[in-house]
């Protein structure tokens, strides 16, 4: 049997990395890629290879096209193929509108936003039936529950849209695309022992922070041919912070 292919963007750390380690699980060979953490990278690498999957990390600036090029041509180059796409690397800008710079707004987009729209452009030419396109939302695209968090909650947003409009455009080739939409997660961006933490649980019904692999066992599902009948929607995994 033919073995899958799936990149993960800013797999080395977070939730990323436990996406790509639950999809090594599943039988799928993983690249990933990472800003600047080889080490993270390396280690997240071996976990996946220690899996007996192949595995392949990629130092690429999500920021830039040539960074989105470059990790959708390593996957074909190395591995030959593009199953599943999770595009997850993103960034938490903080603070309230009136504070914000030009190139806040610049590079929140960019990463957030501009990134997953470039990798999918990209990763669709080579897609086949059967592909799965997923995006690493917020439940902040849904609901800004105290101040400070704009930019972060409209590129989340956006990806609400964008993925309704590539569940379109890719429906009739049997490839998908949705969003997970976590709420707080224990990882170096929103540490559950941070300043703002007790915050933040406060917003949850379950007053907790999820683990990252609450949110992988949701990427593997929507990564499983199990769910080929969903597209153009949202998987929250928030502990109901939205509820
Ligand atoms: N944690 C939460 O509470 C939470 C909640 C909702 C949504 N999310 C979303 O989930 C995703 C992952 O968040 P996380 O909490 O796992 O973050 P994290 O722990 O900070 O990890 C970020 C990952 O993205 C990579 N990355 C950062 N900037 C990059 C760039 N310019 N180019 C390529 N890769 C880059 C990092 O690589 P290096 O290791 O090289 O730095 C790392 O692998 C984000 O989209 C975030 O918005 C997180």
């Amino acid at each position: 049997m033919t073995t899958r292919v799936a990149i993960v963007t800013g797999g080395s750390r977070g939730i990323g990395a436990a996406a790509a380690l639950q999809l090594a699980e599943d039988g799928l060979d993983v690249v990933l890629s990472y800003a600047g953490n080889a080490a993270a990278a390396e280690k997240t690498a071996q976990g996946i290879r220690d899996k007996g999957r192949r595995a392949l990390a990629v130092k690429a600036d999500g920021s830039t096209t040539e960074g989105n090029r470059v990790v959708i041509a390593a996957a074909l180059s190395e591995f030959g193929r593009i199953d599943v796409l999770i595009c997850n690397a993103g960034m938490y800008p903080y603070g309230p509108i009136n504070e914000m710079t030009i190139e806040d707004i610049d590079r929140v987009l960019n990463l957030n936003l501009r990134a997953v729209m470039v990798e999918t452009m990209e990763a669709t030419r080579h897609m086949k039936e059967g592909g799965r396109l997923i995006y690493m939302g917020s439940a902040f695209g849904e609901r800004a529950p105290f101040p400070g968090i704009s930019l972060y909650a409209a590129t989340k947003a956006a990806l609400i849209g964008f993925a309704q409009g590539v569940a379109r455009d890719m429906g009739q080739r049997g490839i998908t695309a949705n969003v997970i939409q976590p709420g707080p997660v224990d990882t170096d961006l929103n540490p559950a022992d941070g300043s703002g933490a007790d915050l933040i649980r406060s917003f949850t019904a379950t007053q907790s922070y999820g683990k990252t692999t609450d949110i992988a066992r949701a990427v593997s599902f929507l990564a499983s041919p199990a769910a080929g009948y969903i597209t153009g929607t949202t998987l929250t995994v928030d502990g109901g912070l939205c509820a």
